[in-house]
């Protein structure tokens, strides 16, 4: 592998254990000021040094992260639909390959959306990506968002890490799913899974433990650590499993550990799921694939 690619990605998925912990804040891409993420700079300034990368678009870049941060940047260069437009499908590329250079980016980030009306034109545009970035040495990070028709089952999973795989992508974003195992047997690079909508903790701890031992690298998460009570305890914990080999009563353990003193008055609201509310304004629009949740 060339020495920059390697290097970039060495930097994302840590050559020590072959781990990654990603903290995603790149939601506003197309829903606009996520709840818990309508101040990104507060949200990311805490949580930055607990991430191995942050995945992000270059306007919250640009504007809430110091630039003498040494995380990486895993830059989403992907868009152009909302939650309430007609089809989140439809997606493009919007960040130019030099734009991207000037940030710094450690690797590039898109969607594909296999199964759904625009999916001939992501995976092309994923292609294209591939071959652009191919010229500078960065890696390309290939998100397999669901189509409204697919659920999230190994079947359908294994198939868009697949497709993303062999368009040339060196890491597959993917959703935690019923034999996960095989998702990841039959992808050729690197997969790591996304939290999805906030549920309670001790449930994303188990959805890193398992996505772990079925073989992905890691996960980049979002909704469940930064729309949980106590967003640092939370990614402590995960990093607990990712890189310290926590089990999930461990993990939950310093979860609540370092919870302490930093509850709100009532301290279970963090164990209810909070779904729907971050999709907001309009989530239940049925003609919508769902790339986050
Ligand atoms: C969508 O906006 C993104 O690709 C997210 O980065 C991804 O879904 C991970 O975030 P979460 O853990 O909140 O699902």
């Amino acid at each position: 592998m060339e020495w920059g690619l390697e290097n970039r990605i060495a930097s994302i998925i840590k050559p020590n254990n072959n781990r990654a912990l990603m903290l995603a804040v790149d939601h506003g891409y197309f829903l606009g000021p996520t709840e818990k993420l309508e101040n990104p700079k507060k949200v990311i300034a805490p949580l930055l040094k607990h991430c191995d990368s942050l995945m992000l678009t270059r306007g919250v870049q640009r504007t809430s992260v110091p630039a003498t941060t040494s995380t990486p940047m895993v830059l989403r260069v992907s868009g152009g639909s909302s939650i309430i437009g007609d089809d989140l499908s439809q997606e493009d590329i919007t960040v130019s390959i030099e734009d991207a250079i000037r940030l710094n980016a450690s690797a590039l980030a898109m969607s594909i959306f296999v199964g759904s009306k625009y999916e001939y034109q992501t995976i092309v545009n994923l292609g294209k990506l591939v071959n652009e970035a191919a010229k500078y040495g960065l890696p390309v990070l290939a998100v397999t968002a669901v189509g409204k028709e697919m659920g999230k089952d190994a079947r359908y999973l294994s198939l868009a890490c697949r497709v993303a795989a062999e368009q040339g992508a060196h890491i597959v974003k993917t959703y935690y799913c019923d034999n996960f195992e095989k998702v990841v047997q039959s992808c050729p690079v690197p997969i790591i899974v996304a939290g999805g909508k906030k549920i309670p903790e001790r449930d994303a701890l188990q959805l890193t433990y398992n996505a772990i031992k079925g073989g992905a690298v890691g996960v980049d998460m979002g909704r469940n650590i930064w729309q949980s009570d106590n967003p640092v305890a939370m990614i402590k914990a995960v990093r607990s499993i990712v890189h310290g080999n926590s089990n999930v009563d461990q993990a939950f353990k310093l979860y609540k550990k370092l919870s302490i003193g930093n509850n709100k008055p009532n301290q279970n609201k963090s164990n209810k799921p909070n779904q729907n509310k971050s999709n907001k304004p309009n989530q239940n629009k049925s003609n919508k694939p769902k790339s986050t949740s």
